[in-house]
């Protein structure tokens, strides 16, 4: 298992938000997490991600505790092994697009070469070259949502957590988007857990059995 997430409950101002869930995620797995507005998704996703504290539970990542690894440890599995694509962004505003995209390898020490590859993911998700040198606030919102699939993709992460990746792009783009990543599944192996509002997206990524539905803070399967 990629992921072993037990007994998660958090609750916000005394309100519970998610009441126990439990996930195993096996390696090569393409999941899609569905639920209406608040239901807890972007909650559940950065817990798994480590990013942000349950109050019960726990999360193994390759059988290693998240909530119990150095900071160190965790800061660089967060630019080597897992990827993640915010639902807004969280591009860094006082970098350019390209710095922004490069910057998990800018991170590990890996520079050399960075900037053609990020041409080439730039390319791939149709970012105009000329967006590269802008700073984000000058992007529009489908094209920061590019630059940061273009962060998350550039270092080939085994694991990638993405909340509502398409959720700004248009048609074309969404399909787009969603052929990477099928194909990054398919071919480099690489684990997904995706969060979308959307069915037709959900439908054409993952098997029926591999999207979850999250209600009243539990996991409907
Ligand atoms: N930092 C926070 N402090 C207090 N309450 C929060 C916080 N983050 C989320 N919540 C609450 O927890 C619930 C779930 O929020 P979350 O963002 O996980 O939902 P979501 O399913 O991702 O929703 P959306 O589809 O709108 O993105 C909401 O009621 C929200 O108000
Ligand atoms: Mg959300």
């Amino acid at each position: 298992m990629i992921i072993e997430a037990k007994g998660i409950k958090k609750n916000y101002n005394g309100e519970p938000c998610l009441k126990g869930i439990d996930l195993n995620v096996e390696k090569g797995r393409f999941l899609t997490v569905m639920g209406a507005s608040g239901s807890g998704k972007t909650t559940l996703l950065e817990i798994l991600a480590g990013i942000r504290l349950p109050d019960e539970g726990s999360v193994k990542i390759n059988g290693k505790d998240v909530f119990s690894m150095p900071d160190r440890e965790i800061a660089l599995m967060r630019h080597t092994y897992t990827g993640i694509v915010y639902q807004n962004f969280s591009l860094i505003d006082t970098l350019s697009a390209m710095d922004n995209i490069i910057l998990p390898l800018a991170l590990s020490g890996k520079k050399k070469g960075a900037e053609e590859l990020a041409k080439s993911w730039a390319e791939r998700l149709n970012i105009p070259l000329s967006a590269l040198g802008k700073f984000p606030c000058k992007l529009s919102g489908g094209q920061q949502q590019r630059v940061a699939l273009a962060r998350a993709l550039i270092y080939e992460p085994e694991l990638l957590f993405l909340d509502e990746p398409t959720g700004s792009l248009d048609t074309k783009n969404t399909f787009n988007v969603l052929d990477i990543l099928k194909e990054v599944n398919e071919n480099k192996g690489t684990t997904i857990i995706q969060i979308t509002h959307s069915k037709e997206a959900a439908e054409y990524v993952c098997d029926p059995c591999d999207i979850l539905h999250i209600k009243d803070g539990v996991i409907l399967q």
